[in-house]
């Protein structure tokens, strides 16, 4: 493993434009965090475009099986991310994003409580509310993976701090090693 070599001028100077060049982009596993966020955003955006087509149903399926891969992706990244940039001294960084999950998990409990409710009048009554926490659930979901992509990227490849991700049957198991 590479001796932690990252500190906040390098992270700074390894902006998102250079990191797919980097030689160990794909070895630090830095492409994998990558996916995993791109996959949130994808799932994000297929929900948005169900809930706006009245496609209940199907929104609840996906945002449940959403619900519980941010649950586990959100417990990985609080156990092992968050206090290996403090160890940086990215105190700051790692509040801020720790700060963004408390919310985060709060919006995914409403939108849970949403959907459950509205599942019993057959989804119904609470279109328009869920509508609206949603949009604003993505627009918050895609700052927070931009802001924990730049800080964590180059801390996964000039840090030593890989990352690894497989799935098992249709779980996603995610980890930093
Ligand atoms: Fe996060």
């Amino acid at each position: 493993m590479i001796k932690i070599q990252a500190n906040k001028p390098q992270l700074v100077t390894l902006n998102r434009l250079n990191w797919t060049k980097h030689k160990l982009y794909y070895d630090s596993g830095a492409n994998k965090f990558i996916n995993i966020h791109n996959y949130i955003r994808q799932e994000i955006d297929r929900i948005l475009k169900l809930i706006t087509a009245k496609n209940f149903k199907r929104a609840h399926y996906l945002f449940l099986m959403l619900h519980d891969l941010l649950d586990m992706h959100h417990k990985v990244e609080e156990k092992n991310l968050f206090p290996y940039l403090e160890k940086l001294k990215l105190l700051e960084e790692s509040k801020g994003l720790g700060k963004d999950h408390e919310i985060m998990n709060e919006t995914l409990s409403t939108l849970a409580n949403q959907f459950k409710d509205s599942k019993k009048d057959g989804y119904e009554s609470l279109q328009s509310e869920l509508l609206d926490t949603f949009t604003t659930f993505k627009i918050n979901m895609y700052k927070h993976l931009q802001d924990e992509e730049d800080i964590t990227i180059p801390v996964i490849i000039l840090g030593g701090f890989r990352f690894s991700c497989c799935t098992n049957e249709s779980k996603v198991t995610c980890c930093f090693y």
